[in-house]
């Protein structure tokens, strides 16, 4: 499928998604939302993709939020429809792959921008970054998850605090409260996702996605995260990497995942 806002590269088993509106500031616009939707769902569905990042074009900006201009006029109605769809086609989408994602914010993250970042199994960020949830200086609340991920990541005072004062935050402010995991300059961005990349590359796929599963019922509603780790735990010993991860163990050699 041909993209007119986002570009992918991949190679050596990581796919680079770059979100390419810098005019913009990278908003997500509709398209943008369903290209990006179209694009996790192929990468998701390579087996060869084993990692994916996602930045943002330009120096400037990640995402400088949703497209403010699509949705100035909306009616209440059309409000909580562009909340549900973006909810669904992207950020629980992002939330809820097998393959790992990795936010690299190389600039702005910004409502949207911040909750798509969020949405990603982890973030990291350049020394230029700012994050933040300004929706409520525009008179909205954040739609796409912003209110239920940032006292994930943050805690809730924390998280109250941004919400309500539509502030930003500096990168190291975001590494200090555990909004994102590493700072580095905006040359080592990729370097350094590609690096994380390269680890989490090393260990079974199915494994990872077992992981990640795991790791997010802990955070829905009604759902028992143990249950899930057992279960999870159990399928485990069905597959064939774990059948060649212990093996490598015992045999002293490192492991050859086949990824099933
Ligand atoms: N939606 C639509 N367009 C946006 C946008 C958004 N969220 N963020 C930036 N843009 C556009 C601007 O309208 C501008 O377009 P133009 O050149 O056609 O006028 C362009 O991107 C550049 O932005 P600009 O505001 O001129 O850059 P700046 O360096 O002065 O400011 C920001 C940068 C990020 C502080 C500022 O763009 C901003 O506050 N953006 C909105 C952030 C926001 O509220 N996001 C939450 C949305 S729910």
């Amino acid at each position: 499928m041909n993209f007119e806002n986002i570009l992918i590269e991949e190679s050596n088993g990581l796919a680079t998604i770059t979100i390419n509106r810098p005019k913009k500031l990278n908003a997500l616009n509709r398209a943008t939302i369903e290209e990006l939707n179209q694009a996790f769902k192929d990468l998701e569905r390579n087996e060869e993709i084993k990692v994916i990042v996602i930045t943002g074009s330009g120096e400037k900006a990640f995402v400088a939020g949703a497209d403010i201009s699509e949705f100035a006029h909306f009616s209440v109605d059309e409000g909580g429809r562009l909340a549900a769809k973006g909810q669904e086609m992207l950020f629980d989408f992002v939330e809820n792959l097998s393959t790992p994602v990795i936010a690299a914010v190389n600039g702005f993250a910004l409502g949207g921008g911040l909750e798509l970042a969020m949405s990603c199994h982890f973030r990291i960020a350049s020394d230029n970054a700012k994050m933040g949830l300004p929706e409520t200086s525009l008179g909205v609340i954040p739609g796409y998850g912003g209110t239920q991920r940032l006292p994930q990541l943050v805690g809730k005072g924390k998280a109250m605090e941004l919400i309500m004062t539509a502030g930003m935050v500096s990168a190291d402010e975001a590494k200090d409260c555990g909004l994102v995991n590493y700072v580095t300059t905006q040359e080592e961005l990729l370097p350094l996702a590609e690096k994380l990349a390269g680890k989490i590359m090393r260990n079974s796929s199915v494994a990872i996605g077992a992981a990640i599963k795991a790791v997010n019922d802990n955070f829905k509603d009604g759902v028992d995260g143990f249950q899930t780790e057992i279960r999870e735990f159990g399928n485990c010993f069905g597959t064939e990497d774990f059948k060649e991860g212990t093996t490598a163990f015992l045999e002293k050699r490192k492991a050859n995942f086949p990824g099933r």
